[in-house]
């Protein structure tokens, strides 16, 4: 079976061979380190083998116990935000069919997500969905405290408990968190939820390969077992074993750091399947919030083609030239269309008479790489056969293991989240939480006249 596959051709000449060159040895060295668990935050390395050493079992488990909550919801709710919610509804997009809207597929029940924001009207329109639907809600939460989640499962947990009763509720929710610490664990053990752990040693974006991705797909109806295989497949093909010129996530990690140093420092990362704008939110999370530290990192941006080359095409073939392309290819489709001939070719389309939609794509994207090439814009490739669960599994590790070289190449701790706590500790204290008296007192009077409710 064929493997992803990387191209990093066409960053030269804005990189030259011989930095490549030079910087492998860094980069091998970078990898070697990580695999020893001598870097920045290394507790939280254990996502690096955990698909081949508990994959198996972690999916006879949720086969074993979530077929009951499959059969009994028409809808399910994930819960959760950032590393929690972001891989798996990257994997349920990518993998539905486009118009999922219509609930074409009967046989699985459709899943929603909610937690991932502080929007009353997108709660409240959930909650007349829900009204009319059985539904099953999955909290996820790995520290069990983030604010989003916990408002938007206090609330839910408050509608099922209406609408079916405590101890139906409690028998419709399926918690995902810490072992043994926090206030979701709390609850989970004492209300008896169905749970899961989240390992201590994997991360919130360095998840999705654990319970946190696998329990939402296999509850949306896809294999979480070939997501598991293709995992492990890229587990293989990234050791330090390999050569590092052969090992894909080394050489996309040297790739965008040879490029950064040249002063790129935008990566834009352009799919060009509907359904994968959210797998470009994941991604976006998992370099942006591990690389952006001590006022360095690329920043991570997204594009979805042929849509965005009518929006932000121009400015990446024609603005400032900070920036590098990655293009992320499905080589086949998983559907076959051709373009009909039509006799008076009132359209004059009939020069494309005969051929699959995918062949115009094609023919699209390559004349977006040349175009954006010649005007002064690094491309790297990134290439899968097709767009299955086997390959979104290799994607992924593929991706996770780039961004921890990566993070090591840049100098900062790929692991942590340190930026984040700010705007959480200002939110905490404008709402009076005990504890943050002092900070409220310091905050406040600069929002005077703002947030009247
Ligand atoms: O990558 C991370 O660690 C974060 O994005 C977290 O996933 C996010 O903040 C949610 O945290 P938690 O799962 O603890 O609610």
């Amino acid at each position: 079976m064929e493997d992803l596959k990387l191209n990093i051709s066409n960053v030269f000449p804005f990189v030259s061979e011989s930095e490549v060159e030079l910087m492998k040895e860094e980069t091998r060295g970078s990898l070697e380190d990580i695999h020893k668990g001598e870097v920045k935050g290394s507790e939280y390395l254990g996502w690096i083998d955990f698909s081949s050493v508990h994959g198996e079992k972690l999916s006879a488990e949720i086969e074993e116990t979530l077929e009951p909550f499959r059969e009994k919801a028409e809808v399910i709710v994930v819960t959760g935000i950032g590393g929690s919610y972001l891989g798996s509804r990257a994997i349920i997009d990518s993998l539905s069919h486009c118009f999922e809207v219509f609930a074409l597929r009967n046989d699985s029940p459709k899943v929603v997500f909610a937690g991932h924001n502080l929007s009353e009207d997108y709660l409240s329109g959930l909650l007349d969905i829900l009204n009319e639907k059985s539904y099953v809600v999955v909290v996820i939460s790995k520290s069990g405290t983030t604010t989003e989640p916990a408002v938007a499962f206090r609330i839910l947990r408050n509608h099922l408990k209406i609408k079916y009763g405590k101890r139906e509720a409690n028998r419709r929710i399926i918690a995902i968190t810490d072992p043994s610490k926090g206030a979701l664990r709390k609850m989970a053990d004492e209300e008896g939820f169905a749970s899961f752990s989240v390992p201590g040693n994997v991360g919130g974006r360095f998840s999705v390969l654990t319970a946190v991705g696998l329990v939402p797909v296999f509850l949306s109806g896809f294999r979480i077992r070939r997501l598991i295989e293709g995992a492990c497949r890229m587990e293989e093909l990234t050791t330090p074993l390999v050569d590092c010129a052969e090992n894909p996530s080394a050489m996309y990690a040297l790739a965008r750091n040879a490029l950064y140093r040249k002063g790129k420092k935008i990566e834009v990362l352009a799919t060009n399947h509907p359904g994968m704008i959210y797998f470009g939110e994941w991604w976006k999370q998992l370099f942006g919030e591990s690389e952006g530290k001590g006022e360095k990192g690329i920043f991570p941006a997204s594009v979805n083609y042929t849509a965005d080359l009518h929006s932000m095409g121009q400015y990446l073939q024609d603005g400032e030239r900070h920036l590098f392309e990655t293009f992320l290819t499905i080589n086949s489709p998983g559907r076959r269309l051709m373009i009909p001939h039509e006799e008076d070719d009132s359209d004059e389309l009939n020069y494309l008479a005969g051929k699959r939609i995918s062949r115009v794509q094609k023919m699209a994207e390559s004349g977006t790489i040349i175009a954006h090439y010649d005007g002064g814009v690094p491309v790297l490739q990134i290439e899968i056969p097709s767009l299955d669960e086997y390959y979104l599994g290799q994607l992924i590790y593929f991706f996770e293991k780039a961004c921890a070289v990566s993070g090591i190449l840049l100098g900062v701790n790929p692991f942590d989240q340190p930026g984040v706590e700010d705007y959480k500790n200002n939110m905490f204290a404008l709402l009076n939480k005990p504890g943050f008296e002092k900070a409220s007192q310091n905050i406040a009077g600069r929002f005077k006249g703002r947030g009247s409710h």
